[in-house]
């Protein structure tokens, strides 16, 4: 590969960035100090550092975003806000989409990649990845409409959504896990038993919790850390 395509998928800059730097003599290859953009190194086994520190070379980056609402999950729209725009500086943003959507009003939980075959994975519903939403009602929901949900209701012109977990919060404040995403889930769930959600958050996505994450907040994480083992 080539030095300066290895140092912008680093995450240093962009190629005129790293040219820059590459002529103030900031970059060494295995101690030697380098200024050939074109120098052609071996990511693995060469060790490359910017300014005494040593960079690491990732093929695949996975992010974590605690969405706000008012944001759509989009990699381009002319009109709106897309949670691209949020993604701050020192991410690396080549290649980069995200990982499914959450409605424009939902917070919480997602996941960006540039791992194509991951995403794919994980969003398959035979992959059965579980997706946690906090959600507040407009009513209280009983006990018998949760086990309803739970074991399935029909949307989607027809769709029976899979069997789902609920954990009651207060008499209108649920946690809801589903293994699947179709468009508007958990809203036409609540709506199928005569319900309307008010608010919206996904906490967790397969194994990798959004904790205390602050809203518009950014993390790189592993794919481990999304699904572990
Ligand atoms: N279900 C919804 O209804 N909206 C989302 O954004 C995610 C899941």
């Amino acid at each position: 590969m080539r030095l300066d395509k290895f140092m912008t998928e680093c995450g240093i800059g962009s190629r005129s960035e790293v040219k820059k730097l590459l002529s103030m003599k900031l970059i060494t290859v295995n101690g030697i100090i380098s200024k050939n953009a074109d120098m052609k190194i071996d990511e693995v086994n060469d060790r490359i550092e910017f300014n005494g520190k040593e960079l690491q070379y990732r093929k695949f980056r996975y992010y974590m975003m605690n969405k706000p609402a008012g944001v759509i999950t989009a990699a381009e729209d002319r009109k709106h806000d897309i949670v691209m725009d949020l993604l701050p500086e020192w991410v690396i943003k080549k290649d980069l989409f995200p990982v499914g959507r959450l409605d424009k009003d939902t917070e919480g939980l997602l996941l960006f990649t540039n791992d194509g075959e991951f995403s794919h994975k994980v969003l398959s519903p035979k992959s059965h990845v579980e997706k946690e939403y906090f959600v507040i009602l407009e009513k209280d929901i009983s006990d018998d409409e949760i086990k309803k949900v739970e074991s399935g209701v029909i949307i989607d012109d027809g769709y029976n959504t899979k069997e789902s977990r609920i954990g009651r919060h207060s008499g209108n404040e649920i946690f809801l896990t589903i293994v699947e995403g179709k468009f508007h889930q958990v809203k036409q769930m609540m709506e199928a038993v005569g319900n309307r959600v008010t608010y919206l958050k996904r906490v967790r996505f397969a194994d990798l919790l959004i904790n205390d994450l602050e809203p518009g907040g950014v993390a790189e994480v592993s794919r481990e850390d999304i699904v572990k083992g």
